[in-house]
């Protein structure tokens, strides 16, 4: 079956034909939870109500995408390469390394965030094959962004684009970042999987959208470890600062761990 739709399509015909206004499509309407195996096989096949869901502000939320041992053991896996190498910055460029990075509220950004980032990509596999490890997933979300999965994923430096995987750790005492919208020039969906629970790992905080009402919904008590988050990346959605009554160590394992799947255009 062809693909009738997609992401690109929807925003050029709201762009002409004025049916979203610019306006329902960038806040959050609705929530649908669905098997990861099931929704997985929907964007396969190129279900087009996926995609005008998603269009439409409609949050999904991805139950079982992989088992919480192991996405524990990959949290912990991902510390570990945090404590035991120097936090770093490297353009996508070369054979650009696995790196890590401390945010904390820096200003050069557009987006305020306390927040330490991990940047994975496919040529290497310290400390982890992720991109192996979770191609299951990532193949759903290059389909959803326009992406031929199995190319993108050997793409290296020599191409426009390549995949990123993310791991952001949100420190207890406070880790956030501000409400915002991400442009869909390059990514089409917003990808997000749970490393941690709220009410476990941590109490309070945590991913939040807006509707056009400016109320806020909070899905972190539908999320488990293993869980995956999709929207459309103009939603206005932000996290709210995790436990701001405890302290704070950028050295710990505590606070709020996600995967964002990511692409990113080499310099
Ligand atoms: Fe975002």
């Amino acid at each position: 079956m062809t693909q009738a739709l997609t992401i690109s399509q929807l925003e050029k015909t709201s762009e002409t034909d004025g049916s979203y206004a610019g306006v329902s499509n960038l806040y959050y309407t609705s929530v649908e939870e669905v098997p990861f195996a099931e929704f997985r096989k929907r964007v396969l096949s190129h279900d087009d109500t996926v995609y005008s869901d998603l269009f439409g502000g409609k949050v999904f939320i991805l139950k079982n995408a992989y088992p919480k041992e192991e996405i524990t053991k990959l949290r912990t896996a991902i510390h570990e390469f945090g404590q035991s190498t120097p936090p770093s910055f490297h353009k996508v460029q070369g054979n650009c390394p696995n790196f890590h990075t401390i945010n904390e509220e820096n200003t050069n950004y557009n987006i305020l965030m306390r927040v330490h980032t991990y940047h994975f990509f496919g040529w290497n596999d310290n400390p982890v094959d992720i991109i192996k490890y979770l191609y299951e997933s990532i193949e759903v979300y290059e389909t959803l962004t326009e992406q031929d999965p199995s190319k993108i994923i050997n793409n290296t430096c020599d191409d426009d684009v390549v995949v990123r995987m993310q791991a952001h750790h949100y420190p207890l005492g406070g880790g956030h970042t501000q409400l915002h919208r991400d442009t869909t020039e390059v990514i089409k969906v917003a990808m997000i999987m749970m490393m941690t629970k709220c009410g476990e790992d941590y109490e309070s905080g945590g991913l939040y959208f807006l509707d056009m009402f400016g109320e806020k919904f909070h899905p972190e008590s539908l999320l488990d470890v293993g869980d995956i988050v999709v929207f459309y990346p103009m939603l206005l959605h932000g996290v709210e600062p995790v436990d701001t009554g405890k302290t704070s160590e950028w050295s710990s394992e505590a606070g709020r761990w996600t995967i964002i799947f990511n692409n990113r255009p080499v310099v």
